[in-house]
């Protein structure tokens, strides 16, 4: 066929496309008016991760490459969600009021069953490895997680390094036991790790590694109070967004279980965030979504969101509290551009260069004045 003939060709499919978007765009008129009779937010993740994984289905079934499918679907439904804002006069896609608590905590425990049998598998070990440019499982997508666990690993052995004393270490949130079994086991004489979801902690004992006898873990909520006597743990460790989740305002309680000289470190999802005004549906290279309007977190896994609770924090707030409690602080927030690039592009080699400088600068920026990073990182001293 003449080139001649294939432009005409495609023009006609452009035309045909356009038209199509314009058909799909006039119908947000009526969903907007449904989301507001029945007071539904904009923003339905579940609905999005369920048709996006719809539409990843058909595109491989077509041969379509996933992630172009992806691309152009999440474009698509971006300014939908857009036209839904404008239509309505809104000024966020997000829902702003929190679900009920007893919700959340119950899709946490979904979350948890879905996540444990892969959970070793998908992020374990990633602080660990050479570094390469292909990050975890899902290549170059993840290397925002990569890049986090890696420095995450290293803060944690570097605070460790500098403890006066190594008795007992608590993990609160210790899902399979990434951190015991990568920086407290040999360092420690006790090590208790914690997590509210029995799934998590039978796939940690389950696992093939051989637990030493002074480890123990154990399927309990934190609640309000620790589960620790006073002045009895060397170091306390809640990391990748878990103090969101398990320790959102524990500062006295932190000071209370502490040794003197003990340190605990707390990572935090970032209020102030860049990460926070996300551009496309679909899951960013960190998973997870942190809804500032209403405290809960939204984690991705394949065609099912889930929802749960997350008290964000900004660099001043951590500094507050733990001020307030007596305790020394010391801050970083990362990853600030990394986590901002959208997964599917992140494939075509030609991104490198950019995800090489991403990651630069957020090295740079992770003890900056500039606070916009995903993570609030804090290392506690009593
Ligand atoms: C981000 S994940 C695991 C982090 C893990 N330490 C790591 O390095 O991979 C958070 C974990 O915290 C647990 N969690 C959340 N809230 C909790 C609470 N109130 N008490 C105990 N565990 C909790 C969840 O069940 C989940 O396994």
């Amino acid at each position: 066929m003449d080139i001649d003939n294939i432009r005409n060709m495609l023009r006609t499919i452009d035309g045909q496309i356009m038209g199509l978007v314009l058909q799909r765009w006039s119908l947000m008129t009526g969903v907007a008016a449904w989301k507001k009779e029945h007071g539904k937010p904009i923003h339905a993740p579940a609905v999005e991760a369920a048709n996006l994984e719809r539409i990843l289905e058909s595109a491989q079934a077509m041969g379509l490459d996933a992630d172009f499918a992806t691309e152009i679907a999440a474009a698509i439904i971006k300014h939908s969600k857009d036209r839904q804002c404008e239509l309505l006069e809104l000024d966020t896609m997000l829902p702003t009021i929190q679900p009920p608590i007893g919700e959340l905590r119950t899709n946490l425990l979904k979350l948890c069953a879905v996540t444990a049998p892969v959970y070793d598998n998908e992020y374990d070990q990633w602080g660990r490895d050479d570094g390469s440019q292909t990050g975890g499982p899902s290549g170059r997508r993840d290397k925002a997680i990569h890049a986090y666990r890696k420095r995450e690993a290293k803060l944690i052995d570097d605070v460790i390094a500098s403890l006066p004393q190594h008795e007992l270490a608590l993990d609160i949130g210790c899902a399979t036991g990434p951190v015991v079994k990568s920086s407290l086991e040999d360092r420690f004489e006790v090590v208790r790790a914690i997590d509210v979801s029995e799934d998590m902690i039978r796939a940690a004992e389950a696992s093939d590694h051989q637990w030493p006898g002074h480890v123990e873990f154990e399927a309990t909520e934190v609640r309000a109070q620790l589960p620790a006597g006073d002045n009895s743990v060397s170091f306390l460790v809640c990391n990748f967004g878990t103090a969101s989740e398990a320790l959102p305002n524990h500062w006295q309680e932190i000071h209370r279980v502490l040794a003197p000289g003990g340190k605990a470190l707390l990572s935090f999802y970032n209020k102030e965030a860049l990460s926070n005004f996300w551009y496309y549906p679909g899951p960013t290279t960190l998973r997870a979504h942190y809804n500032y309007r209403n405290d809960t977190v939204e984690v991705w896994v394949g065609g099912t969101a889930f929802t749960v609770f997350a008290q964000g924090h900004t660099v001043e707030s951590v500094r507050e509290g733990a001020s307030a409690a007596g305790l020394a602080v010391e801050i970083q927030t990362y990853p600030t551009l990394y986590s901002l690039l959208p997964p599917f592009a992140l494939k075509a080699p030609h991104w490198g260069p950019l995800c090489d400088a991403a990651t630069d600068m957020d090295d740079k920026l992770a003890a900056s004045e500039v606070t916009r990073g995903t993570y609030i990182t804090a290392v506690l001293t009593k």
